[in-house]
C-alpha cells in the first residue's frame, strides 16, 4: 500500500469513527479522539483513552501525560511528534460519572466496541514497532492478563508487529511526578525500540 492509499484509508476510517455510537461513551463525549500522526509512521504509540484535554480538543495526548510523551519522543528519541502515530484503544473519554470529573480505564464493553477501530488503524499504518503505554493497551495488544510491571520491557507482538509494553506517562507522573524513578524504566524500554529500529 503506498502512502496515498494509506492516507485515504485512514481518512475514510476516521469519517466512520467520528460518527460512532457503538457504546455509551458516545453520549458523553465532546469530541472523538481518532489519533494523529504520520500514516507511514514506523512507530505507533497506543494509550488507553482520551482524558479531559483530549476530549475537549479532539487530539490524543495533549494534556499533562501528553507533555511527558511528547518530551520522550522529541527530547529522548530525537523524533518529531508528527512523524510517529499516536492513538488510543478507545476513542472517546471514559470517565467515572456523567459530570466527567475523573478519568477511568475503559470497561470491557467499551474495549470490545472500539478496539476494532484501533486494529484497523494498525493494519493501515503497518508500523515497524508499537509501543503500548500502560496496562489496558498492553493487555489488549498482547492478549495478556499479566500486570504492566511484569509485562514492561519484554517484546510481544500484535498482528506480527513487535510490541514493546511500557508504563503509561500518567502512571509515571502519579508516581513521583517529573522526577519519577519510573522514567528510567520507560527509557530502558524505549532504548530497546530504538535498537530494534537501528536508530
Ligand atoms: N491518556 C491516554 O491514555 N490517552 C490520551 O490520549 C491521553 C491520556
Amino acid at each position: 500500500m503506498d502512502n496515498n492509499e494509506q492516507s485515504k484509508k485512514l481518512d475514510n476510517l476516521k469519517k466512520g469513527v467520528l460518527l460512532c455510537e457503538r457504546c455509551k461513551l458516545s453520549t458523553t463525549r465532546t469530541n472523538v479522539v481518532f489519533g494523529e500522526g504520520s500514516s507511514e509512521a514506523e512507530i505507533m504509540f497506543i494509550g488507553e483513552g482520551p482524558g479531559k484535554t483530549e476530549d475537549l480538543t479532539g487530539r490524543p495526548f495533549v494534556g499533562r501525560a501528553g507533555a511527558l510523551l511528547t518530551s520522550i519522543i522529541e527530547n529522548g528519541m530525537k523524533l518529531k511528534r508528527e512523524n510517529v502515530y499516536i492513538a488510543n484503544i478507545v476513542k472517546c473519554r471514559p470517565s467515572v460519572d456523567y459530570k466527567m470529573q475523573k478519568d477511568r480505564p475503559p470497561d470491557k464493553e467499551e474495549l470490545k466496541c472500539c478496539s476494532p477501530f484501533l486494529t484497523e488503524q494498525i493494519k493501515i499504518i503497518n508500523p515497524k514497532v508499537i509501543i503500548a503505554l500502560g496496562s489496558p493497551s498492553s493487555k489488549f495488544l498482547l492478549n495478556s492478563n499479566i500486570g504492566i510491571t511484569k509485562l514492561r520491557g519484554n517484546w510481544g507482538s500484535f498482528l506480527k508487529i513487535p510490541v514493546m509494553p511500557t508504563y503509561h506517562p500518567s502512571y509515571v507522573l502519579r508516581n513521583g511526578g517529573e522526577k519519577s524513578p519510573l522514567k528510567k524504566d520507560v527509557w530502558e524500554d524505549i532504548k530497546k525500540v530504538l535498537k530494534k529500529l537501528n536508530v
